[in-house]
C-alpha cells in the first residue's frame, strides 16, 4: 500500500492510475479502525480498481468541548488492517497540510435541512466540518465511487445531498452497520467506556429495535414511543440526546403514512456520545 502525506504526492500518484484507465473507489475516515471501517475498504475493493482510504481527523469537525485531543490515534495498527484489507492507496495529510491558513478563513461548505436536526442541533457546525473536509478530499482524489457507513445515518444524507447539489456525480455506497456480538454498534468512541457503561449502552440498539417493531406491528402515535424510549434510555443510567422517529431521507419527524422510516438515536454514557439508528419500511 503506497502512504501519501501531501495533497501533490497523491494527485500524482492518482493521475498514474487514473491514465492507465482505472477506476477509484475513495472511503474517508478519521483512523483507529475496526470491523465497521474495513468492511467499507471491501466494498470499495468490489466496487472499483483502486482503493483509496484516507485518515484525518479533521479540527473542524469537532466543538470546542470535544474530543479531538484525545481522539485515538493508531497509525501503524492502522495500516496493517489497510494493507490486509487490499487498500492500494492512503491519504494520511497532516491539519497544516488540509487547512495551511488555518481554520477560521477556510471556506466552509454548508448542507442546509437536512444538516439541522439530531446530531446537527447538538453540535453546532458538526456537519460544516464534514461537508468542508469532504468535499476536499472528494477534489483531491475525484473517485468514481465513495463509500460511508450507515451506522452515521445522518452523515451519510448530508453527503448525498452535498454531491448531488455540488455535482460531484461521485456513485455513493452507504454500508450497514457493523455491530459486536451483542449488537452494540462498532465505534472508535466504544473504547473510551468504562466495563459498567459498556453493559448500559446496549440498550440503545435495543430500545431501537423494540420500538421498531412496535411501529410494525402498527403503532403510529410516534412523539409517544419516542418519549417511552428516551425513558427506558435514561432508566438504564444513560443521558438520552434524542430518540428521533424519521422520514428516512430529509430526517424530518415521520408522518404515520410515511413508508421508510430510520429511527435515529444519540445518548451519553458518563461523558462518550454514541449514536445509532435502525431503517425500516413499512
Ligand atoms: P469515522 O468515524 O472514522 O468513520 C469513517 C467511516 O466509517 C464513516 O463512513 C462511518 O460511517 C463508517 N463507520 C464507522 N463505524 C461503523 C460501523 N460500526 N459500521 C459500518 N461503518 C462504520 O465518519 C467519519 O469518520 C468522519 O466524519 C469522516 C466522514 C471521515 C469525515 O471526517
Amino acid at each position: 500500500m503506497k502512504i501519501c502525506h501531501t495533497a501533490s504526492e497523491l494527485r500524482s500518484t492518482l493521475r498514474n492510475w487514473r491514465l492507465e484507465g482505472k477506476t477509484i473507489a475513495l472511503v474517508p475516515t478519521m483512523g483507529n479502525l475496526h470491523r465497521g471501517h474495513i468492511r467499507l475498504v471491501e466494498k470499495a475493493g468490489d466496487l472499483a480498481d483502486i482503493v483509496v482510504s484516507t485518515i484525518f481527523v479533521n479540527p473542524m469537525q469537532f466543538g470546542r468541548n470535544e474530543d479531538l485531543d484525545k481522539y485515538p490515534r493508531t497509525p501503524e495498527a492502522d495500516i496493517e488492517k489497510l494493507t490486509a484489507a487490499g487498500c492500494h492507496l492512503l491519504f494520511a495529510p497532516t491539519v497544516r497540510e488540509m487547512y495551511p491558513a488555518g481554520l477560521d478563513l477556510h471556506t466552509v461548505v454548508s448542507v442546509p435541512g437536512v444538516s439541522e436536526r439530531h446530531c446537527g442541533a447538538s453540535r453546532p457546525g458538526h456537519f460544516d466540518g464534514v461537508a468542508t473536509v469532504v468535499s476536499k478530499l472528494f477534489n483531491l482524489v475525484q473517485p468514481d465511487h465513495a463509500v460511508f457507513g450507515l451506522k452515521d445515518y445522518q452523515q451519510f444524507q448530508v453527503i448525498r445531498k452535498m454531491n448531488a447539489d455540488l455535482c460531484f456525480g461521485i456513485e455513493l455506497t452507504g454500508v450497514d452497520t457493523e455491530r459486536d456480538e451483542n449488537g452494540l454498534a462498532l465505534s472508535s468512541r466504544n473504547g473510551y467506556l468504562s466495563t459498567e457503561q459498556k453493559q448500559q449502552v446496549f440498550t440503545i440498539i435495543r430500545t431501537l429495535r423494540d420500538t421498531a417493531e412496535r411501529i410494525k406491528a402498527g403503532e403510529r402515535d410516534y412523539p409517544a414511543l419516542e418519549q417511552q424510549a428516551r425513558s427506558v434510555i435514561e432508566s438504564q443510567g444513560l443521558r438520552p440526546d434524542y430518540f428521533s422517529i424519521c422520514h428516512a431521507e430529509t430526517l424530518a419527524p415521520a408522518h404515520t403514512e410515511d413508508k421508510h422510516l430510520v429511527i435515529l438515536a444519540a445518548a451519553y454514557a458518563g461523558t462518550t456520545r454514541l449514536i445509532d439508528n435502525i431503517q425500516l419500511r413499512l
